[in-house]
């Protein structure tokens, strides 16, 4: 089941993601596809708490 719900992040006053709740389940491989600059990177950054290091980025929402 997915521990990672209704996220947002934005960079500043600029958003990047708003309210992403992606069907991740456990045990299972989960593949990312969207064009260039959809969020992709920004999504995964929120996941290893990379996110947490980059100034003026704002985290909202759950991720694990
Ligand atoms: N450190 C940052 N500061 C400001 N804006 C950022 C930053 N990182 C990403 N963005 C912006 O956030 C949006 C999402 O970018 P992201 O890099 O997550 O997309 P992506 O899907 O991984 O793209 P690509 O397929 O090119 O790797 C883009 O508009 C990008 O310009
Ligand atoms: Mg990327």
């Amino acid at each position: 089941m997915t521990e990672v719900g209704d996220l947002s992040v934005r960079y500043g006053a600029t958003p990047a993601l708003t309210g992403v709740d992606p069907p991740l389940h456990r045990g299972c491989i989960t593949a990312l596809v969207d064009p260039s600059g959809c969020g992709k990177s920004t999504f995964l950054t929120c996941l290893n708490r990379l996110a947490d290091h980059i100034p003026g980025c704002q985290v909202r929402g759950r991720r694990g």
